[in-house]
């Protein structure tokens, strides 16, 4: 095969794949399709290394997240996750959890700050159950403490007590280095987007809410250009599908982030459309926000516009390649903008297709959009 002659701006990743489980390895599938585009039109290389994690690697190794895995994350350039979780699986204790595996993931690579954008895209307005002049215009960034909280706090676990009933306990801790740091990234993202950060707590009630309170005040005071508001946790869940423009940057700790991204996703038209990044760490981190879709695994409905959104993100946050993002990001809108759907996000309209069809369109449309830049 005759080598490609490579521009003087052409570079190489090691990228390491963690399709998991569900329908991960299928929208992972269209991602990496996503990926040999960019190889041939831009003229990068991008080295391939997959691992297994979560009920694969369960299955193949007795542990969710191999030491395999671990030493091929921490050795690429950046890491591409499907999903995880898988119903046979749901009862084992936590050490045997799929999930387990990708918070042991996020901790091996210490990626603390997890970026969830929300964007509605004008062609989904119908797609959102909300109406279209609440929804409308919908342009916010979660950051989402990733790394603490009662994810990782100890002690833990469900003992029993002196009378032999079953207790459980999971610990809600923070420090204040721990919400420094995120709360920084939140306020550099702001800078580059509309200045506004709306920190999210339960202050009235949790200590550790009043001490992110007063440490995310205090590190307001680096960014005077920056406006910073604080609103409870259950008053965010309420305004989010009230007056979702109000948001541009949201940054919170580790669960009420995973619980307002889902409820976020809903203003986007659905979950199969909501990326990140995980970043912070020595490797950042790449997955949609959805999960492993049991309900829908195998049959090739999932929507991979979230993974391959995520892609884009990497280009941007670890490969630092912004020209490449905008080009995956312009191709995911034409795809919706020509009317193509996936089930989840098809209201009657437009042309209903499957996981490969939606990839080969943002791959042909990608084509498009690099040969007219
Ligand atoms: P889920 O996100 O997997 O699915 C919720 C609903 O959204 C389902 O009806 C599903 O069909 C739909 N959906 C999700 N992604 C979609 C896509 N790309 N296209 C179309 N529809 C999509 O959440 P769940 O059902 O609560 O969890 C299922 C499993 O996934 C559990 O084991 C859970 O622990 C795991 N999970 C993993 C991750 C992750 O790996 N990051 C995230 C969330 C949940
Ligand atoms: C997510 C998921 C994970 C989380 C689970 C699967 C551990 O829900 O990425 O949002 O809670 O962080
Ligand atoms: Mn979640």
């Amino acid at each position: 095969m005759s080598e490609r002659v490579r521009s003087p701006q052409a570079r190489s990743f090691r990228i390491a794949v963690l399709p998991g489980d569900g329908i991960g390895p299928e929208v992972v599938a269209q991602a990496v399709k996503v990926l040999r585009a960019i190889e041939e039109l831009f003229g990068h290389r991008f080295e391939l290394a997959y691992f297994p994690i979560g009920g694969v690697a369960l299955r193949e190794t007795g542990v969710p997240f191999p030491d395999r895995t671990r030493e091929g994350c921490l050795q690429s350039d950046a890491v591409l996750l499907g999903a995880v979780g898988a119903p046979e699986f749901d009862a084992n204790p936590p050490p045997l959890k799929p999930e387990t595996g990708l918070l042991e993931l996020r901790r091996s690579l210490g990626v603390f700050a997890n970026l969830r954008p929300a964007v509605l895209l004008d062609p989904l307005i119908a797609a959102s159950p909300l109406r279209p002049e609440v929804v409308r215009g919908t342009d916010l960034l979660i950051v989402r403490e990733l790394t603490g909280g009662l994810y990782f706090g100890t002690p833990r676990g469900i003992e029993r007590d002196v009378a032999g009933n079953e207790v459980a306990v999971n610990t809600l801790r923070y420090s204040r280095a721990e919400i420094e740091r995120v709360a920084r990234v939140a306020f550099h993202a702001a800078r580059r987007r509309r200045r506004k950060v709306t920190s999210v707590d339960k202050a009235n009630v949790l200590e550790t809410s009043q001490l992110w309170r007063r440490v995310v005040t205090e590190v307001a005071a680096e960014f005077p250009d920056v406006e910073l508001e604080h609103v409870y946790v259950d008053a965010c869940a309420m305004y989010l599908v009230a007056h979702p423009r109000r948001f541009d940057v949201i940054v919170t700790e580790n669960m009420f982030g995973d619980i307002l991204s889902d409820e976020a996703a809903m203003l986007t038209g659905s979950i199969g459309m909501l990326p990140s990044a995980s970043i912070g760490g020595r490797v950042g981190l790449y997955e949609p926000v959805h999960g492993s879709a049991p309900d829908i695994a195998g049959q090739g409905v999932a929507n991979p516009l979230a993974t391959i959104a995520s892609i884009a993100m990497m280009f941007r946050y670890s490969f630092d390649l912004p020209d490449e993002a905008a080009a995956i990001e312009r191709a995911i809108a034409l795809a919706l903008a020509r009317g193509y759907r996936t089930a989840d996000i098809y209201r009657g309209e437009g042309q209903l297709v499957g996981t490969e069809a939606m990839g080969d369109q943002v791959v042909a449309l990608l084509r498009d959009v690099a040969s007219s830049a």
